[in-house]
């Protein structure tokens, strides 16, 4: 009876042995193969910029009967040129830091520090199309203006700070992803100081 228990007890544990070695191969082997190809590193390039907002700001906006939603005829093409600001009313308490106002679109922005506009990001001549990729990751991760060392910084509301320690993987999957979109000629207003409120 004891040895039927001990045999029992024994292939038991080899059974288990075996799953464990087998799961930690499994994983070893996605971590390695992933991403596959360009199309799976496109894909997951489109699921970070998606998840994380970037369309909040750098897409242009439709009015659907479900309220606003994505221009999907041009994501990630930043403020479109041809939509002008409206004069502010109360120039001093933006220029003082007590209100900051944005475009209805989400693509345009003043505040303390002037008006920011969200940039073309996609790979027309006119966004980031002459880009590579340490541009894209120093523009992202260090707040860069067009990824350059010597570049001003990025202007609020950008929120560069809260990419500094994105990885390679996920920013090269992020780039792919943007040179993947269809490129959208639109040359973004320059960003104007706060006297030019
Ligand atoms: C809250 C609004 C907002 C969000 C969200 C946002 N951005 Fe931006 N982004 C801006 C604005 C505004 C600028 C332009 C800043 C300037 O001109 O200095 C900008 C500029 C950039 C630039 C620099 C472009 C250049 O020419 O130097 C890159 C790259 C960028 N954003 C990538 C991203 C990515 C990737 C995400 C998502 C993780 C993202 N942004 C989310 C507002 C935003």
């Amino acid at each position: 009876m004891k040895t039927i228990f001990w045999g029992f007890l024994l292939a038991g544990g080899a059974i288990f042995l075996h799953n464990c070695t087998w799961t930690t191969n499994e994983a070893q082997a996605q971590a390695v193969s992933q991403p596959e190809s360009t199309a799976d590193l496109v894909k997951r390039g489109e699921y970070l910029i998606t998840t994380m907002g970037c369309n909040d700001c750098h897409t242009p906006k439709v009015m659907t009967d479900h309220g606003p939603d994505l221009d999907r005829s041009r994501l990630m093409s930043g403020h479109p040129a041809d939509v002008p600001l409206a004069p502010i009313a109360d120039k001093e308490a933006v220029r003082k830091g007590d209100w900051v106002l944005m475009h209805p679109m989400v693509t345009a922005f003043v505040g303390p520090w002037g008006t920011s506009y969200a940039a073309n990001l996609t790979p027309d001549a006119t966004g980031i199309g002459s880009w590579n990729f340490e541009q894209f990751k120093k523009a992202v991760t260090e707040g860069k203006y067009k990824g350059l060392d010597g570049g001003r910084m990025l202007l609020p509301p950008m929120p560069w700070f809260n990419l500094t320690k994105m990885t390679d993987a996920d920013l090269k999957a992020m780039f792919a992803y943007l040179q993947a979109l269809p490129p959208v000629k639109n040359v973004v207003p320059a960003p104007a100081p706060p006297t030019e409120i």
